[in-house]
């Protein structure tokens, strides 16, 4: 119950967000699992995706090639594209509540959810490519994804995944760096390796930009890149970003030129 608050106002209280925003809700449904059970027993496919939260017992679910275990009070995203399946993985009932959730056509940014992570790290293909995204933020490569999970401490930080066509595609974080909430500062910007150059980055950054425009009511928005991160460079500078300034990093020993780009918005 860890990670369980009391809002404000209330008493005798405690909650914790299990998801945010994401494509339509077309149904919802609540199963109990016998010890050993689960199903489909072949994994099966389809369009929509389902949002399984766990109430009572364990799950596992076998996703493609990963399993993975949803506790109690935990919520887990399956993409409807990979075969899976879903089974009981304590010793007695497990409860769990199932949302069909029907994803928009369009890219939309969704709240990042830690399910979310190993695939994200794995867009890192070699170290360099590691560094240009993250520079000294991690350890060494490759980093588990939960070390990705964990940089997300504050509630200053605000971590989006990008969906787009029913799956996971991007990833981008914005953070307050300072206590001038008009300020908005992006990281881990990254999109899927297997989708690069198609527009998705720059569709990625326009909706992020009116997120920090119209939620976040930010009035600027600020981040640094790599001097050798062509690709990232031109799409900061194809979505209106500007170069302000150079530093430099010292990464592995070496000293990288880092640009600074402000838009403001
Ligand atoms: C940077 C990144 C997010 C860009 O996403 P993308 O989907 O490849 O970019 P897009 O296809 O939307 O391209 C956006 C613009 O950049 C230009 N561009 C992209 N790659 C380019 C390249 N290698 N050389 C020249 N221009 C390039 C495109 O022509 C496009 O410009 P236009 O809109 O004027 O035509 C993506 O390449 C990536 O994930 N890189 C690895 C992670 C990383 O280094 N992140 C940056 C951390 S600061």
């Amino acid at each position: 119950m860890n990670d369980f608050i009391t809002p404000p106002n209330h008493i005798n209280f405690r909650a914790k967000r299990l998801f945010g925003e994401m494509g339509r809700i077309a149904d919802g449904a609540i199963a109990y699992f016998d010890l050993d059970g689960g199903g489909p027993t072949e994994p099966h496919t389809h369009s929509h995706n389902h949002l399984f939260i766990v109430t009572e017992g364990e799950a596992k679910i076998l996703l493609g090639d990963r399993e993975i275990t949803v506790k109690k009070d935990e919520a887990f995203l399956v993409e409807g594209k990979i075969p899976h399946s879903v089974w009981n993985s304590s010793d007695s009932i497990t409860k769990m509540i199932g949302i069909t959730v029907v994803p928009s056509a369009e890219m939309c940014l969704r709240p990042f959810m830690p399910s979310d992570a190993a695939k994200i790290m794995s867009w890192n293909k070699d170290k360099r490519a590691f560094r240009l995204w993250s520079a000294d933020r991690f350890g060494d490569f490759p980093a588990e994804p939960s070390e990705l999970t964990a940089q997300f401490d504050d509630d200053r930080k605000i971590p989006l995944v990008a969906m787009a066509d029913n799956e996971v595609v991007g990833f981008i974080m914005m953070r307050y760096p300072t206590d001038d909430n008009s300020l908005i500062r992006l990281g881990f910007v990254i999109i899927d390796d297997s989708k690069r150059g198609k527009g998705y980055g720059s569709k990625m950054l326009r909706l992020a930009i009116d997120h920090a425009r119209n939620a976040l009511g930010a009035k600027r928005i600020s981040l640094g890149v790599f001097c050798d991160n062509k690709s990232a460079v031109e799409c900061y500078k194809a979505v209106g970003f500007s170069i302000i300034g150079e530093d430099s990093y010292t990464i592995d020993g070496e000293e990288w030129k880092e640009f600074e780009m402000i838009l403001e918005i």
